[in-house]
């Protein structure tokens, strides 16, 4: 989703809406150094735990019904994708309450983060900003990503199209906005597609 590097790996990360993802405890196994960000870590484990076990029937229906705006290579049916999700959320609960006692998960939501300036290398947000674009207009999108720009010496962001499975109507004020404030904008495309058409990020850093 982002084209990290190994040498990305060494960085100072921040994760932005990660959710019950296993992003965070993957990499900190590995020896990594990253925070990941999201309101639902106001909440316990069983709770996210039983939130998931809510919704994942539904999740299941619905990929099964629009199966075609998914690319089946590397995840080969809807109920493989749901297991990995699975997966996912294990790895995750495993490491959250430690995790959280220790700093790596914090309750909080753009555009207000609770560090300080330049306290990370490099921030990454997946389906959240562009993905959203129904509830976050482009003007939400600038203050979000400058507030991550005000945190992180570099962001970047996956992917860029909205719900409906089009290329974001943001994309483009977005990055001409943050580049007119003096931000080196530039999409990319990526080798990860699981959404039709969703294989590029935005990379946003200081000139
Ligand atoms: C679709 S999920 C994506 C989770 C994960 N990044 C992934 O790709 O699997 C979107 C996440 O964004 C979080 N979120 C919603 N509003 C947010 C905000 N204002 N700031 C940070 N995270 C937010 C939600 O709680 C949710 O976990």
């Amino acid at each position: 989703m982002f084209a990290l590097s190994r040498e990305d790996f060494a960085l100072r990360l921040l994760g932005i809406g990660d959710g019950p993802a296993s992003f965070n405890a993957e990499l900190t196994a590995m020896g990594g150094r990253v925070v990941s960000v999201d309101p639902v870590y106001a909440f316990g484990g069983s709770q996210i735990g039983a939130r998931f076990d809510a919704v994942s029937d539904d999740i299941l229906e619905m990929v099964r019904r629009d199966r075609d705006r998914f690319v089946w290579d590397d995840i080969r049916t809807p109920e493989e994708m749901v297991d990995r999700r699975r997966t996912a959320l294990e790895r995750f609960l495993v490491d959250y309450e430690g995790g959280r006692c220790r700093g790596r998960y914090v309750a909080a939501s753009l555009p207000a983060l609770p560090f300080s300036g330049g306290a990370f290398d490099l921030a990454v947000c997946s389906h959240l900003l562009f993905l959203y674009s129904h509830v976050f207009d482009a003007e939400a999108h600038v203050a979000a990503l400058r507030e991550l720009l005000r945190v992180a010496r570099e962001v970047r962001v996956f992917p860029l199209i909205d719900m409906e499975g089009a290329p974001s109507g943001h994309a483009g004020a977005v990055r001409d906005a943050l580049t007119a404030e003096g931000f080196r904008v530039s999409i990319e495309c990526v080798p990860y597609e699981f959404q039709r058409g969703a294989n590029q990020m935005m990379r946003i850093a200081a000139r």
